[in-house]
């Protein structure tokens, strides 16, 4: 795989996932844009990690819940790289509540992030992309099983993966195709965080009902991120792939039924 010269926007670069997938392109000699919105040190310190390895990178602090932050760093962007090939829509952040605790001022928080920032994103990148630009929407499993206090995030990223379809239809013309990572669960600050102490409880359990016995650390989603922004897997238009171990598959106990 080459994303050499490729201009990469990811949002959410500076941490997690994101930021695994940041050093990956980097490595291959891709331009990235690191956007973060709080943590200036953990994008200054992605940055220079991605220089050490003789990477390019250019930090962007913009709220993508903000359609003014996203112009802005769309055109920093463009400005430093004078086009963009691949865009991944990967920030994400929401209220973890039942919905029985939810309002609006959740709501909007919540789709103004995933769903309008996703979509100011792909309207403000795409006049700049070349042939062969490439959208990614980074989903999550609890767009399609139930998590607790996950329904306002799931629903959102269920969005995302619906829009994932239209817009491989809409962009065509364009020769821009789309695609959609759903991981399951993965050990990053983040989930630790909104897991608190229910967090090895959770691991455990997920662990147990994952056939290939552990499930993906941020590096492997980030290796599969990697390649669906590849020109290799150009031919995945409107898909939104499943990292998850398997977990999701698991209705009973992994070894019943088997001998
Ligand atoms: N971890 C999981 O188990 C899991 C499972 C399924 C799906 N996912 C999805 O995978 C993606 C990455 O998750 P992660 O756990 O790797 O990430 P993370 O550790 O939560 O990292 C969050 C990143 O997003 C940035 N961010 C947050 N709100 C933002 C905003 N409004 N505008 C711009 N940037 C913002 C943060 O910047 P600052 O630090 O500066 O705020 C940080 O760079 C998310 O879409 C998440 O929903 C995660």
């Amino acid at each position: 795989m080459s994303m050499q010269d490729k201009t990469v926007i990811i949002t959410g670069g500076s941490r997690g996932m994101g930021q695994r997938l940041a050093l990956k392109l980097a490595a291959q000699q891709a331009n990235v844009v690191v956007n973060y919105r709080r943590d200036d040190q953990a994008a200054k310190d992605t940055v220079a990690e991605i220089e050490a390895l003789g990477g390019t990178a250019l930090a962007v602090q913009a709220d993508v819940a903000d359609t003014a932050a996203v112009e802005s760093l769309v055109a920093q962007s463009v400005e430093r790289f004078g086009s963009i090939d691949v865009v991944v829509a990967n920030a994400a952040a929401s209220a973890f509540k039942p919905l029985s605790q939810i309002h609006g001022r959740h709501i909007d928080k919540t789709m103004s992030l995933t769903v309008q920032g996703f979509l100011d994103l792909v309207r403000l990148t795409t006049p700049h992309m070349n042939h062969g630009g490439r959208v990614m929407a980074v989903s999550g499993w609890d767009s399609f099983r139930v998590l607790p206090g996950h329904a306002l995030l799931g629903a959102a990223k269920a969005a995302m993966e619906t829009l994932v379809k239209y817009l491989a239809i809409e962009l065509a013309r364009d020769h821009i195709t789309t695609v959609g990572v759903c991981p399951g669960p993965i050990d990053t600050d983040s989930f630790r965080y909104y897991a608190g102490d229910a967090w090895e409880d959770y691991a455990q359990q997920w662990l147990a009902q994952t056939p290939s016995g552990a499930y993906p650390t941020p590096d492997e989603v980030a290796d599969v991120m990697a390649y669906l922004v590849s020109p290799q897997s150009a031919a995945i238009n409107g898909q939104t792939i499943v990292v998850d171990g398997g977990l999701s598959l698991a209705t009973m106990p992994i070894g019943f039924g088997q001998d």
